[in-house]
């Protein structure tokens, strides 16, 4: 199966956006990633509200919402979610973290939870009825550009065989994180799906490049 492609808006260079967005359209890009910051769960703040209303105008390719903010349950229907939307919650953002997926799953959306490289696999065990997919965070999330945790390489073929251990195999799996060619490729042989493409891919480069780095990335995760 093809891999597909999740575009990590936090790269793009705002004064490119209307032509990025087109050759994203023309090269069917599965999903644009939108890293929502809130400077307290990351230390850094990211992509908000109004600039996820103003992209719903320009574009309709679903979004796929990385939300590194603290208690995203009471935050969700700020962000005008679309049942074509994934939506991730961090297990380690809230104290409620069943209660949260609950709370998401009305929004029709797919409900995934991220985890960061330093949370193990087994605290998955509990909430794998309330998921469709799991972010598996290859860096510590805030921040593009920044080199993968060796550590969640081996982590992502622990989470491929505790997911087949449990039948649960139709459970999505995205990395996020310093996703080079060679990591997807190595990262699809352990069952990845989707890939968010930053800097360390489709964003490398000058805007002109866009169009040969998502044929690299579509060629590392097709085979
Ligand atoms: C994590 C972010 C980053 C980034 C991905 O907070 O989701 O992983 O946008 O791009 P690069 O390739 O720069 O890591
Ligand atoms: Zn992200």
């Amino acid at each position: 199966m093809i891999g597909k492609i999740s575009a990590s808006m936090m790269c793009s260079d705002l004064v490119h956006l209307k032509d990025t967005i087109k050759v994203f359209e023309e090269e069917r890009i599965d999903y644009l990633h939108i890293d929502v910051m809130d400077g307290e769960f990351v230390p850094n703040f990211g992509l908000g509200v109004d600039y996820i209303r103003g992209l719903r105008e320009l574009t309709n390719i679903p979004l796929d919402l990385h939300l590194m903010v603290l208690n995203p349950e009471y935050k969700l229907q700020w962000l005008g979610i679309q049942n074509t939307d994934i939506v991730s919650i961090h297990y380690e953002s809230t104290y409620q973290v069943q209660r949260a997926l609950d709370w998401l799953k009305p929004f029709g959306c797919k409900c995934f939870l991220a985890i960061n490289p330093a949370t193990p696999v087994y605290v998955l065990e509990e909430v794998l009825d309330y998921i469709d997919g799991i972010n598996l965070l290859m860096v510590n999330p805030g921040f593009a550009g920044q080199s993968i945790v060796p550590s969640t390489i081996k982590k992502a073929e622990k989470l491929n065989s505790f997911l087949n251990s449990q039948n649960k195999n139709d459970i999505t799996v995205e990395v996020d994180g310093n996703i080079t060619t060679h990591n997807a490729h190595l990262l699809k042989g352990f069952g990845a799906s989707i890939f968010v493409a930053g800097s360390s891919s489709v964003f490398s480069g000058e805007v002109t490049d866009l169009r040969k780095n998502i044929r690299n990335l579509k060629q590392a995760i097709s085979e």
